[in-house]
């Protein structure tokens, strides 16, 4: 290099370099040897007023001092990037030694394990599930239920009125009407679980909301044999093996005859006990055949075709099934309730 000056800007220019530590010095050399007011931008100035015999060289000797010095620099500050990533990936690792926060698992709600179980059940025995809606009208959760207007049967199921003609569906039995429509005259074996509401005054046994698995089979011969058969098998499913049911004679304006259906109690073994209230039973479900009027009302011919139909209340069946003193505490979602009823691992 022939001129001193920039030989000097060159030296010192890789002595700063080399000592810069951070990107922010590297930017600081940038700006002190390659920015416009730097003494190489000066010395640039001065080639337009140099004699034109000199200007060639002198030329070509800033030029190249000038990308000399910019590719250590751009070398650096590469180097000196790669330098910071890595301290700071460094610094922020996880330790992935650390233990986890542990988290507190839920329990199933006993209601929703029994309604599944009690789903599984039927679908065994070659039941398909429907659904109909909860806001019902009075046309199917009364009328076509054959409980017209005026019937003493409906004081026992009061309800929350959405207007004169749409209420809150009393029971899951106008599924049996909404299926039968829909079936037009064939064949039918569904059960139906859904919610269901009553007014009433809440209190350990009872509740404006709860709910049922409703069942209707529908076909030629039908017989109440059929029904006992089917609940029978359904309660030694549930309840176990040993558990004998018994048909007793009531009345529901839907079946004809109508049944309620009790379980031998499994506390006291028939002798009768508290929980039984002495009579060795215990009620589970309603059920009977399916009156003539229900069938020839929602479009089948009552000689030809006949049918059972039931209906079972959940809770019911899971107070039974787990000896809960309390139906309201399926609904208040308290874990220490939920926590009984985990599945140890
Ligand atoms: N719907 C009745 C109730 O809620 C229960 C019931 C009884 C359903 C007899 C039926 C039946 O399908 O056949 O009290």
């Amino acid at each position: 290099m022939k001129n001193e000056k920039l030989a000097q800007i060159l030296e010192q220019a890789k002595l700063d370099i080399e000592a810069s530590k951070t990107s922010e010095d590297i930017a600081n050399c940038r700006n002190k040897y390659l920015a416009k007011k730097s003494e190489l931008s000066a010395m640039s100035s001065l080639i337009g007023s140099l004699p034109p015999e000199e200007r060639k060289d002198f030329g070509a000797e800033v030029f190249q001092t000038k990308s000399q010095i910019s590719s250590l620099i751009e070398e650096k500050a590469k180097d000196l990037q790669a330098q910071e990533l890595a301290a700071k990936l460094a610094k922020e690792t996880i330790d992935i030694s650390l233990p986890g926060r542990s988290l507190t698992p839920g329990g199933k709600n006993p209601f929703h394990v029994v309604k599944d179980e009690m789903i599984d059940i039927f679908l065994g025995m070659g039941f398909t599930v429907a659904d109909g809606p909860e806001v019902e009208t009075d046309k199917y959760n009364f009328e076509l239920l054959n409980i017209p207007q005026d019937h003493p049967a409906r004081d026992m199921q009061d309800t929350f009125y959405i207007n004169d003609t749409e209420l809150l569906r009393t029971h899951t039995s106008p599924v049996q009407a909404h299926t039968m429509e829909k079936a037009v005259g064939k064949p039918i074996r569904i059960i139906c679980p859904g919610k269901t509401y009553r007014r009433d005054d809440d209190d350990a046994t009872h509740s404006h909301q709860f709910a049922q698995i409703e069942g209707l089979v529908v076909d030629k011969g039908i017989n109440i044999g059929h029904l006992k058969a089917t609940l029978e098998l359904f309660a030694k499913k549930m309840f176990g093996e040993k558990r004998e049911i018994r048909l007793r004679s009531s009345y529901f304006p839907f079946t004809e005859p109508s049944v309620e259906v009790d379980i031998n109690c499994a506390n006291c073994g028939g002798k009768g006990c508290n929980m039984c209230k002495g009579t060795g039973y215990i009620e589970i479900l309603g059920g009977g055949m399916v009156h003539p009027n229900v069938l020839t009302m929602n479009g089948y011919d009552a000689e030809e075709y006949s049918g059972f139909a039931f209906g079972i209340g959940i809770e019911r069946v899971a107070i039974l099934r787990y000896g809960i003193d309390d139906i309201r505490r399926f609904y208040q979602n308290d874990v220490r309730f939920l926590h009984q009823f985990r599945k140890k691992a």
